[in-house]
């Protein structure tokens, strides 16, 4: 049956468990928690029964790898993520009724005994094959141990789980040129036994459950299932020869783990048990609505993996939905944990602190919903200048301030409305049911734009009715216009609640309410009776200046810059050439008199040079390293007797010897101490 519009009891809400091998970034926040914090603070405003999980993915070849490259041990780098993460995911707001680890013991017997189930049942087959084996480092090689070129398109850094260029899911023995990640020595081909789930068995399965139900996925997660299916599914292996994971518990299983994608999930599972004794309320009845919130790596593991393995265990209900998003990039340029190339959820914290609002806002109102999308600095400031600060916040800001100037800090009485004012407050309800159709239907972009149309609608009103200005004729008629304007600031400290929590909770404070309004009467019913007293009010936003912004963009540029330098190669050696070659040189110590800009040229520099031998003119290609008037009088070394050139018809009559660094940028040399013009380098 087609779920859509079936009545659930409750709502069961998971968010990816990030691997506890870096910290989050806002590629994570944007793609999985904004929006599942947003969607879980909806649903409790709601008065909906729902829980939020979440927690620590430590296990897997992303640990060990991490724990290889710091040269420390997997648990060091688990307990230190798993702490990082959790506390800047606390102190950004989003708002998990639990975050567990998959290294608790609770999630160890869970993962253990469903894959006891599993096997028992005969629900899995075991398969020798040839596999991997790194014979200097005594290891199999699994998922990312292994890189080699990618058959479909030539990438010559795939991984033996997947190919991140072209996207493509590969087997290890798929890679042309297979290298050991670990040695870097060639691997040899070994056999071992592992336990697949025969996918293929559930082919027919999961094309009704998921072609045929849930053609109401969002396209992109819709898609790509459709694809996975039409390739026809193959079996998977769920275990692993490693040392660091969840112990394979059944015969056999010595020496060997379960693959971090079968225990993984399962952890939403365990840690629903850690948070309550009626987690099978949540787990195993069909009236619990369940949605995973992941970003679109994750595709096939929440909508085909995990569910054949759910359906072959048989107690447990599958996802009503799977909100993928796609990917964000950052300053046009993908997001990457190891090339540094992202922005910290915990630096950001430490850079904003009380700004998180903002944040959320800016990767909501820009969410890689439907496609991935850019963060750029540029337009975080810019959100937040003339969209939080000159909207939202003046809004706000202007009604609070007048009621506390004309009225004491009181709600004016608001018994003789005008049709105009009557119409203003009509579109209140208009806007909360169409932010909470957007929620429902797990568009967060529409939603916030919906939602901020009560900014919109305020700061409208108030600036058609100029209150400031009727108060010198008609103080009764400002009573209505303010009265009028406090009802849209209540209906904003509730309705932006799911998006801006911490922003609402200062707003709640300033009208000297308690707790948020009932989501149902908003729009419905007066929402602050005239007599209610206000507290004082500050700034709800501050502008963002382009001094802090230039800071981060300057952090950026930092970035690529360390990348450059650590990955630079030194050019191949030149052929060797006989002293009395390289004494044909003749290079000298001299002194830039004079430059200037060579006419239609973006690259040249006309340089007037004393060599000490005489003056003359050099054509130089450093315009884009160097500014004219910022180096007359540089001393340099050049080489004076090279034939003379004509370059854009000037005479140029020797070279400036400079090196390139490894970004690009261009450097004269120069003598170590204050050398006259002329003297012979040699
Ligand atoms: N750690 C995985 C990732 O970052 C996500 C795991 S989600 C779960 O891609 F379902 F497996 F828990
Ligand atoms: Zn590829």
């Amino acid at each position: 049956m087609p779920e859509e519009n079936k009545q659930y009891k409750r709502i069961l809400v998971t968010s990816a468990l990030p691997y506890a091998n870096g910290p989050i970034h806002i590629g994570h926040m944007a793609g999985v928690y904004i929006p599942s914090d947003t969607y879980v603070r909806y649903q409790r405003l709601k008065h909906r029964d729902v829980i939020h999980i979440c927690g620590s993915d430590e296990h897997g070849v992303a640990i060990t790898m991490r724990a290889r490259k710091e040269g420390c041990t997997p648990q060091d780098i688990i307990d230190k993520y798993h702490e990082l993460n959790k506390k800047a995911f606390e102190d950004f707001g989003i708002s998990f009724d639990i975050y567990s680890r998959t290294s608790c013991d609770t999630h160890t017997e869970t993962a253990s005994e469903i894959f006891k189930t599993l096997y028992d049942n005969g629900k899995f087959i075991e398969k020798e094959s040839e596999q991997y084996y790194d014979e200097e480092a005594k290891l199999f090689l699994a998922d990312r141990y292994i890189t080699g070129t990618c058959p479909h398109c030539g990438n010559t850094n795939a991984y033996g789980d997947q190919c991140e260029k072209c996207g493509t899911s590969l087997e290890p023995t798929d890679l042309i040129d297979p290298k050991s990640a670990i040695s870097g020595s060639k691997p040899v081909l070994k056999k071992t036994k592992h336990w697949y789930m025969p996918l293929d068995q559930y082919q027919q399965f999961l094309e009704d459950w998921i072609l045929k139900d849930h053609k109401n996925w969002k396209t992109n997660v819709y898609g790509q299932c459709k694809s996975w299916l039409d390739q026809g599914l193959q079996p998977r292996a769920v275990s692993r020869d490693l040392d660091w994971g969840i112990h394979v518990p059944v015969e056999g299983g010595e020496g060997k783990v379960l693959y971090v994608w079968f225990d993984a999930p399962i952890g939403y599972i365990s840690f629903t048990k850690e948070l309550t004794p009626d987690w099978e309320k949540y787990w195993k009845s069909p009236d619990t609505k369940l949605v995973h919130f992941i970003g679109k790596d994750n595709i096939v593991f929440h909508c085909i993996v995990f569910p054949a393995i759910l359906k072959a265990e048989g107690s447990y209900i599958l996802p009503d939905n799977v909100p993928a998003n796609e990917f964000l990039n950052l300053e046009n340029d993908k997001i990457s944990t190891s090339r540094n190339w992202a922005v910290w959820l915990h630096e950001y914290n430490e850079a904003f602190p009380g700004k998180q609002d903002v944040l959320r806002y800016v990767l909501t109102a820009n969410a890689p919903e439907t496609k991935d999308n850019d963060f750029t600095w540029k337009d975080f400031q810019q959100r937040n200048n003339s969209e939080l600060v000159a909207v939202l916040g003046n809004f706000v800001n202007r009604t609070l301030l007048l009621t506390d100037k004309y009225f004491g800090g009181i709600v004016p009485d608001g018994s003789n409305l005008t049709d105009a004012d009557k119409e203003a407050l009509s579109k209140i309800k208009e806007i909360k049911d169409s932010t909470e159709a957007s929620i429902e239907q797990y568009r967060f972009r529409e939603a916030l734009n919906n939602a901020m149309g009560l900014g919109r609608l305020g700061n409208k009103y108030i600036t058609e009715q100029e209150p400031w200005k009727v108060w010198k004729t008609d103080q009764e008629r400002v009573k209505a216009i303010l009265y009028v304007n406090l009802q849209i600031t209540a209906a904003i400290s509730t309705v932006l609640e799911p998006f801006l929590p911490h922003t609402t909770e200062k707003l709640r404070g300033f009208l000297n309410i308690a707790k948020t309004f009932e989501w149902d009467e908003i729009g419905e019913k007066e929402l602050l009776p005239a007599g209610h007293k206000l507290n004082k009010s500050s700034l709800l936003f501050e502008p963002i200046t382009d001094e802090v912004v230039q800071a981060q963009i300057d952090k950026l540029n930092q970035t690529k810059i360390d990348n450059l330098k650590n990955n630079f190669k030194p050019q191949d050696p030149k052929p060797e050439i006989a002293f009395e070659d390289f004494e044909k040189c003749d290079i000298r110590t001299a002194t830039i008199i004079s430059a200037e800009k060579v006419k239609k040229s973006n690259k040249l520099l006309k340089l007037l040079v004393d060599t000490g031998i005489d003056q003359r003119t050099v054509v130089s290609g450093i315009a884009e390293h160097y500014n004219p008037e910022e180096i007359a009088g540089r001393k340099i070394l050049m080489i004076v007797n090279l034939k003379p050139r004509k370059i854009m018809g000037i005479e140029s009559t020797g070279m400036i010897l400079s090196a390139v660094g490894a970004d690009g940028s261009l450097h004269f040399l120069n003598p170590d101490a204050e050398l006259h013009n002329g003297c012979v380098i040699g």
